[in-house]
């Protein structure tokens, strides 16, 4: 039987606020124009991407084409990757809750598991993002603006963004190691394993196995730098948009949760 998540704390107020109004903006700049049987539609065709046509090419390119698509990247699933991640940090120990750190969003994507991570982490959080989408990193500047998180977003592949560490910082994945080649998730690796473990570590993937053959070979890679796998579930108030989102599409997200692969930011 499916491990149930325990009723998960609500969001604060205030953090429960700014995303509610991060959904409204951001519905402002899709829908309208887009009518909401059309992000309804780009909600579908995204899931059926992501669940069944896993295995073509170019997953990255094709989950972005589309005015629908984007509408539904932006203002459905990046909701949910903020909540997941959000959910998935908030209970880690946090020992730099408060201290400076500088957080890697590499491909940010809408910037959601970055932003949720970072206001999880209670830190002062400097963000440092990139995404090879032009389209994703507008979304991901006005996702940090809209939780006041100092943030630079760069268009940049994700290889080439790997950054030179300085103070702690921890390194955040979301949602996109699954996108990359094989010989480019070999090469992000042997930077985590090398130069990168001086850095904390927040990669998240889907709950489905399939999504992510390459896990366990790279939990077993990165235990011995201290990183940490496990699959933290949370039970959530959903906003109202991602529940008539929900309702209208057939799904059902009162339970999120996530594949996290965890380092502590160092
Ligand atoms: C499913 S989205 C997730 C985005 C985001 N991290 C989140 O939490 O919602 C995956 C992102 O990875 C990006 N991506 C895929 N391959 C990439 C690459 N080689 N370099 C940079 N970004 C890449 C895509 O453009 C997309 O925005």
């Amino acid at each position: 039987m499916a491990k149930r998540a325990t009723a998960s704390e609500p969001l604060p107020d205030a953090i429960a606020a700014r995303v509610d109004a991060w959904i409204e903006s951001t519905r402002g700049r899709h829908a309208p124009p887009l009518t909401f049987a059309e992000v309804r539609k780009g909600v579908q065709a995204l899931s059926s991407l992501y669940v069944e046509r896993r295995g073509g090419h170019d997953l990255a390119r094709r989950s972005l084409a589309g005015a629908g698509k984007r509408a539904a990247f932006a203002t459905y699933y990046a909701p949910l990757h903020f909540l997941a991640a959000y959910y998935a940090v908030a209970a880690r120990p946090r020992p730099c809750a408060g201290e400076a750190l500088t957080l890697y969003d590499l491909g940010c994507g809408t910037g959601a598991a970055g932003a949720g991570a970072a206001v999880a982490l209670g830190a002062r959080a400097r963000v440092v993002a990139s995404d090879r989408s032009g389209f994703a990193i507008g979304e991901a500047r006005a996702a940090y603006a809209a939780f006041g998180l100092r943030a630079v977003a760069r268009r940049r592949d994700l290889l080439a963004a790997l950054p030179r560490l300085r103070g702690t910082s921890l390194v955040c994945l979301g949602w996109c190691v699954n996108e990359l080649d094989a010989a480019a998730r070999d090469e992000l690796l042997a930077w985590l394993q090398g130069p990168g473990r001086r850095a904390g570590l927040c990669l998240l993937e889907p709950l489905a196995s399939s999504a992510s053959p390459w896990w366990d070979d790279w939990v077993d890679a990165l235990a011995e730098s201290g990183a940490r796998a496990e699959r933290p579930r949370a039970r959530i108030e959903r906003p109202e948009w991602i529940a008539e989102l929900d309702r209208a599409a057939g799904l059902d997200h009162r339970e999120i949760g996530a594949r996290l692969l965890w380092r502590e930011p160092r």
